[in-house]
Order: C-alpha cells, then structure tokens, then sequence
C-alpha cells in the first residue's frame, strides 16, 4: 500500500502556481521524450522544467524551446521547488520516488503501473474521468496505453447506450516497451533484410516479421498474461464499471510507436452501426477514419505523432445474431494518447480553477 500521510484535502486538490516548476522523470525515455515535445508544443505554462534520468544520462542535454537543459542524475533532493512530477522510468523508481517528490510538494501524475489500483490514486483519461482527479492525495495515475485508447471510444457509447460485454485483440507497438524495444525491432528488421541473424536482448521473441503474445508475465493459473489483466481491471476502474466482463488477447507487433485494437461491442439493446458512427464523431479525442469504399480504416502509421485516436471500420458484429454487438477498429499513438499527452492533459487539469 502506498503510504502517504493523509495531507489536509484542500491541500492538494489544485497546483496554486500560476507557471509550476515541472520534472520529468525519465526524460531520456520513448515516453519522457515526448513528455517534453507535448509540454512544449501545447504551451504548458511552465516557469521552470527539470530533467531527471539515470545517472547514465547525467550530464546529456536536450531541446526545450529552443534552449539546451541539461538531464540531471535522480535523487531524494530532486524534487525541492517542484510543482509537478510527471513520472515516467518504470514502477520500481515511481515506487521509490513519488511519495519523496509528494512530501517535497509536488503533485505527481504518474505514468506507470504501480499505483493505478491504489484506492486514493485517481486513474484518469481526461475525456472520461477528469472529477475523479478531485480526491487525489499527491498522485494521479495515468492508465496503461491499451485501456486508455480503448476507452476514449467505449466511454461515450456507454454514456449513451449501456455496454454488457467488450471483447478485444490488441496489436501493440515496440514503444509500449520503451526505447530499447524501438531500437530492437530497428535493428533486426535491418538485420533480417541483411539476411544476418539477431538474438533478441529486450524482447523474449525475435521481433523482425513476426509477432508474438505480449511479453508481460503470465498468469499460468488464468492463462491470461500482465498486461491483458490490467487492460481488463485499469477499463472498468476508469469507466466505474467493476464488473464490466471483458475479453482480451494482447500481442505485440512490428510497429513502432502506435497500438491498434479490434473491439467488439455487445449492448444491452440493439445499437446500429450508423448510431455508433455518428456518436463517436462527435465525441472528443477521436477522429473517425472509415471508409469501406477506399478501404481506408485505422493504422498505425496516420496514428503515429496524432493526438486523437483513429475509429473506423464501424460494422454490425455477426457473431452475434441477437443483433446488439458492433465491432470497431482503432488506433491510438501510444507514446500521446497511451501516455505522454494523457499525463500532460492530467496536469493541466491540475492547473484548471
Ligand atoms: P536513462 O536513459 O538514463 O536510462 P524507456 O521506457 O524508454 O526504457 O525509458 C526509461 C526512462 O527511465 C529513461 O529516461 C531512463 O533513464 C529512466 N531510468 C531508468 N532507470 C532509472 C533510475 N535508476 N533513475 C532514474 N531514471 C531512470
């Protein structure tokens, strides 16, 4: 359990500075890169940023604004002056970090796993659940990309036509990984085209033209490995919706940095396609792409550097004759929408009266 003191609620319900100092920890990483390029390019007001990483990267600089910062090494003293944590180097340092950057004053949103079921830790997708974030104590969680790119969609269907059922596939990209998985799959596709052989360091499976079940630990007893089960219990938490049946297999795919999904929806009436069409092009932080004519649907290569996620290939399901199942296709960018741009959107709710 996450031990924090139970500070006075008032306390931490908004960042009182006008332009906060901000941290990012993990800079250097496929997620704090673009951390940095959505603060900049949304023009968060920031007074100061900070660079934290490994001591390996101490010392390195990177671009904000045109201007050179230099990456620090991370430590207990790092966080004195900041006003936002956005956390980005992998449970272990959130685990040992986030309360320090907590008691130093900061309000932390943090992108990975280790407090999203934490009761206390808002897990939020700004377009579904931005009033949770009001009871948070010092950190927000900013969900798994899979379930954050599946709701975005699935929450204004069930605002307006209850769900009963999801099923999914997923096609995930290299970034869910990090970088050192981007640069695997760069390197032995290349050395496949070479006609050389590779041996896999970051991932268990080659990755060049090919594709496997996802590399989270799995669950022998259920059959269902770490990263479907946080697909399935970070979804119902998000849409306050705890029993909400969900089905899914997780894999993960050549491609670089933007995930796809296979959903099927199964309503508690019949819904048509074209309803669900026209609600999802009305609904915030997707864009439609669906075109049977052209045969131009959702793909990672239009969602890469995309804000919005992409839903198409909106049809009846007919594996269920009852006729209330709908299938879509999406596609999310996983280092945006699956992460940076969530957790930069999560603080600027922060900063919102
Ligand atoms: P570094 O680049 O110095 O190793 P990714 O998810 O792309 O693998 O990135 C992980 C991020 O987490 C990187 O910025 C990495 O920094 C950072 N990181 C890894 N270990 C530590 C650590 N012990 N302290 C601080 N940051 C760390």
């Amino acid at each position: 359990m996450l031990n924090l003191q139970e500070p006075a609620e008032a306390q931490f319900r908004h960042v009182e500075a006008a332009a906060p100092v901000v941290a990012i920890v993990g800079a250097t990483g496929a997620v704090g890169v673009e951390l940095l390029r959505c603060l900049e390019e949304r023009g968060f007001p920031l007074s100061s940023l900070r660079l934290l990483a490994s001591p390996r990267s101490a010392g390195k600089t990177m671009t904000f604004k045109g201007q050179a910062l230099t990456v620090e090494a991370l430590d207990d003293d790092s966080f004195a002056g900041v006003d936002i944590a956005l956390f980005s180097a992998g449970s272990g340092i959130s685990r040992r970090y986030a309360a320090v950057a907590v008691q130093a004053g900061a309000v932390v949103v943090d992108n990975s796993s280790a407090f999203r079921m934490e009761p206390g830790v808002p897990l939020v997708v700004p377009e579904v659940n931005a009033a949770s974030m009001a009871g948070h104590r010092g950190i927000i969680a900013n969900p798994n990309c899979v379930a954050v790119i599946a709701t975005v969609p699935l929450w204004p269907l069930q605002q307006r036509h209850r769900i009963r059922r999801v099923s999914a596939a997923t096609y995930q990209a290299a970034s869910g990984a990090g970088a050192a998985a981007m640069e695997e799959l760069r390197l032995s596709t290349a050395a496949y085209l070479r006609g050389e052989d590779y041996t896999p360091t970051v991932l268990p499976h080659p990755y060049a033209f090919n594709l496997f079940s996802h590399n989270a630990e799995m669950d022998a007893e259920s059959g269902y490995n770490g990263e479907e089960l946080k697909v399935i219990a970070e979804t119902r938490r998000i849409m306050d919706l705890p029993a909400l049946p969900i089905g899914i297999t997780c894999i993960r795919v050549p491609v670089l940095r933007a995930h796809a999904i296979a959903l099927t929806v199964e309503f508690e009436e019949k819904v048509s396609p074209d309803d669900v069409r026209a609600i999802l092009a009305e609904a915030p932080g997707l864009r439609l792409v669906d075109d049977r004519v052209a045969n131009h649907f959702p793909m990672p290569s239009e969602a890469s550097g995309q804000g919005d996620v992409l839903v198409g290939r909106i049809r009846t399901d007919l594996g269920d004759p009852t006729g209330r199942s709908v299938a879509l296709f999406v596609a999310g960018d996983q280092l945006l929408k699956g992460a940076a741009l969530n957790a930069v959107q999560i603080a600027e709710l922060l900063l919102k009266r």
